[in-house]
């Protein structure tokens, strides 16, 4: 389990070399170990209309997606930024985890120091919008 964590934040952190970040300099890692062993990468990527900006946790997510594989398979996964304790997802982010990721899937936050925290994604988001109510 150690390992593998390491080995994903490794990832992540290889993931966060590519954030383009030109307004905030903050740059973002965000990768995904799935069952079969495959990683996808995600990174911050912002815009001169700041609201653009995707976060790294959502680019991985969505690119996951549309690389064809299925997020409830993701066993792990790590999110790293520069920050002095594990990075702390936004909102929008923990709302994104939370419909795409499997219940039991690991959630490591990491920095740059070596310090990570793991979490189940119901930990980071209680109470969780999860179901539309369709108007007749
Ligand atoms: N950001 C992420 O990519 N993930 C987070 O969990 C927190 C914030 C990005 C968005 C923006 O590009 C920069 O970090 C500063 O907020």
């Amino acid at each position: 389990m150690e390992n593998k964590i390491l080995d994903l934040i490794n990832k992540a952190k290889e993931a966060r070399e590519r954030a383009y970040v030109p307004y905030s300099k903050f740059k973002v890692g965000a990768a995904a170990l799935l069952k079969d062993g495959t990683y996808v990468l995600g990174c911050n990527v912002e815009n001169v209309s700041y609201g653009l900006t995707n976060c790294a946790e959502r680019t991985c997510l969505f690119s996951l997606i549309a690389q064809g594989y299925n997020p409830k398979d993701v066993e792990m996964f790590c999110v790293i930024g520069s920050t002095s304790n594990p990075i702390s997802p936004c909102g929008a982010c923990r709302q994104v985890m939370d419909e795409l990721l499997n219940p039991n899937a690991v959630v490591v936050l990491a920095n740059l120091k070596g310090d990570y925290k793991t979490y189940k994604v119901s930990e980071l988001l209680p109470y969780t919008f999860k179901e539309i109510e369709h108007a007749e």
